[in-house]
């Protein structure tokens, strides 16, 4: 069996970096609290409240999703209408595990359905899509845990109009609904219509759902390996259920973070991977983090900015801050003991100094020794990073990945004193916006929009 990915803290340490680093009696003084919320976070599972963990142990439901993505994948396309955690795990695992031009390929050298994700209700990329699409050829995934999401109801109320101008037929077989078991709109809607529907555990947060039929059905819709990423996601979940920090992934990546938000006043956590298939996962690490952590604490508003970069493009945009700007950032960079492919630079141009030196060498050494070189550099700067080693990019791997970084997320609720499963602030934002599209029930947020101080004409240019 190839190797588990691996935690490797030795630039963030005191020994490496000086006194920005951590030292082993940092992490030591956080084992109460560590205790305390690997605690809470059994207990939460014991009750049936938290069952993120559990889901790759849940075959039922994993082959009701690989049986319907297995259907879907029999269509040129698929388009997922989803937002936030209803998207963002599915499209990682799109950009990670497919072909990088998978949409592109003819059908027989792809491995199963194109998948698009327009996410935002951006009238310009979705008519746009629609148009770019033959409808007769194509399916379409109502994917919204709460059944209640405004952006994920406008795109499907578009969707279901344009393919009953095929044919009712069509509206019925080409939209399937994942979505709560028995509460939501959706649930309602989709019984109605007659569409096929997966459910979505009541338990398990919309961001932490990527291993629920909201990430697997497109997965396996593309032809994705869906055992073996949940069997990664398993043997992950298995090793994160040590109570002891030192020997927990998940548990020690997420100390390591925090200590650096609290004691080092290093509050952003710049994660960048040098493989541009985890660019989308980047995407996703960052929502998982940020909604999850960003709220009020027992005394005041808490948590870690997370910002996406990308290795080596981004070495070229924000490294030269991460360098010298303010010492108030963490990097995790992640990367890959072995691509999947591999590209050798002839030799030539021996004259030419800038070019001779990379004949020979392969496209993954140069962007392997653009990361560790990176690392020591900032290290020589006192500049801490953390690294996650992935053998290579494969379906095993990323559900390593999954799960060792949602381990965490739930480890660092606690430790901040957060519930890391809600996110009132977005809410409150939800309920704004349905007060300003004259939604019956919400007359009052209208109502306190408008009470809000008039903007003045002085401030606006
Ligand atoms: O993590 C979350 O809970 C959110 O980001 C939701 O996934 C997002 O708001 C979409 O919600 P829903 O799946 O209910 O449409």
């Amino acid at each position: 069996m190839p190797d588990p990915i691996a935690l490797d803290l030795n630039l963030s340490t005191a020994a490496q970096v000086g006194s920005a680093g951590l030292s082993r009696q940092d992490f030591e003084a956080l084992i109460p609290a560590a205790r305390a919320a690997h605690r809470s976070l059994c207990e939460g599972r014991k009750a049936g409240k938290i069952a993120f963990m559990d889901l790759p142990f849940d075959s039922r439901a994993a082959e009701a999703a690989q049986s319907l993505g297995g259907e879907l994948s029999a269509f040129e396309n698929l388009v997922v209408l989803g937002i936030g955690g209803s998207s963002l795990g599915a499209k990682a695992l799109f950009s990670a595990l497919c072909h990088p031009f998978h949409n592109l390929l003819p059908r027989e050298r792809r491995s199963g359905a194109r998948l698009f994700f327009p996410d935002n209700s951006d009238p310009s990329t979705f008519s746009a899509l629609l148009d770019a699409l033959d409808l007769r050829t194509t399916a379409f995934a109502a994917i919204t845990k709460s059944g209640g999401t405004a952006e994920t109801w406008a795109q499907l109320m578009v969707a279901r109009e344009r393919l009953s101008r095929l044919s009712a037929e069509a509206a019925r077989r080409q939209i399937v609904a994942v979505t709560d078991p028995e509460k939501g709109a959706l649930r309602k809607v989709a019984a109605a219509e007659g569409w096929r529907t997966l459910p979505v555990p009541p338990p398990v947060g919309g961001r932490f759902s990527v291993l629920t039929a909201v990430g697997l059905l497109p997965a396996a819709a593309a032809g994705i390996d869906v055992g073996a990423l949940l069997a990664g996601a398993g043997e992950m979940a298995r090793r994160c259920d040590s109570s002891e920090l030192f020997e927990n992934p998940a548990y020690l990546f997420a100390a390591a973070l925090y200590l650096f938000d609290t004691s080092r006043m290093r509050r952003t956590h710049v994660f960048m991977p040098y493989a541009d298939g985890l660019r989308e996962t980047a995407d996703w690490f960052v929502q998982l983090w940020a909604e999850s952590l960003g709220k009020q604490g027992p005394a005041g508003p808490v948590g870690p900015t997370p910002v996406r970069a990308v290795g080596a493009t981004d070495q070229h945009s924000l490294l030269q801050l991460l360098m010298e700007g303010p010492e108030d950032k963490v990097a995790v960079f992640v990367s890959l003991d072995r691509p999947r492919e591999d590209l050798e630079v002839p030799k030539g141009w021996t004259s030419e100094p800038d070019a001779a030196y990379l004949g020979g060498h392969t496209f993954h050494e140069l962007l392997s020794a653009e990361q560790r070189a990176t690392a020591a550099a900032l290290a020589a700067k006192g500049r801490p990073s953390l690294t996650l080693r992935l053998p290579c990019l494969d379906a095993r791997s990323m559900g390593q990945l999954m799960m060792l970084l949602e381990v965490a997320t739930a480890f660092a609720g606690p430790l901040y004193g957060v519930n890391p499963y809600d996110q009132p602030g977005v809410e409150a934002g939800k309920r704004y916006a349905c007060g300003l599209l004259g939604r019956p029930g919400y007359e009052r947020a209208r109502a306190e929009l408008e009470g809000r101080p008039p903007p003045s004409r002085d401030w606006v240019l």
